[in-house]
């Protein structure tokens, strides 16, 4: 017993203050107010990327030699094995298909505009699948870049 008192003032009384006043900390439960909004003309780094599917966006990467590399890799990677990688004919996924996927061949590319590709990427397109989850926008407008940059 003595033991224990000699425990109770260093060692409970502190845990039990210490519990008392977390109850008064200034936090807040999700969705409570008051809920912190961004400085104006912030914009999004991290979280859902909002782009409606209407939007007729404009290409904010400039159509360089480097952005065409990079799309080129990517390409590579992520659409060759359906599209083709030397954009002559369809990939060994593609062939599967029935009908095979279609060629982005320049004559194709041409009739179509940039914002009609990078949207047909990150919504994905008929039996294509969307790549909204695994490329960054930036990586989207390197690929329009690269098919732009082949014809
Ligand atoms: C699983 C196979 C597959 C993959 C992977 C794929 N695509 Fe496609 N893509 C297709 C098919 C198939 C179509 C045609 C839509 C249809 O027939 O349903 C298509 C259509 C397109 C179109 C529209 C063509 C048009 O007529 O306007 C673009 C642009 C395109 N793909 C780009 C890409 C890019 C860039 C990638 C890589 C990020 C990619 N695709 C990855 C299968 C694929």
């Amino acid at each position: 017993m003595r033991r224990l008192s000699g425990l109770l003032i260093p060692v409970v009384v502190p845990l039990l203050m210490a519990a008392l006043w977390m109850d008064e900390q200034p936090s807040y439960k999700p969705y409570e107010p008051p809920v912190l909004s961004s400085p104006p003309g912030s914009v999004p780094i991290t979280g859902k990327e909002t782009v409606p599917s209407d939007a007729e966006s404009k290409n904010p990467v400039p159509r360089s030699r480097e952005s065409a590399a990079r799309g080129e890799k990517l390409f590579a990677v992520n659409c060759a094995m359906c599209h083709g990688r030397t954009l002559t004919g369809p990939g060994p996924v593609g062939r599967k298909l029935n009908p095979p996927s279609p060629v982005l061949d320049p004559p194709l590319v041409r009739n179509r505009s940039d914002s009609h590709i990078f949207r047909a990427v990150t919504f994905g397109f008929g039996r294509m699948p969307s790549f909204r989850e695994s490329l960054a926008p930036h990586e989207r407008w390197d690929l329009v870049n690269y098919l732009r940059s082949s014809g």
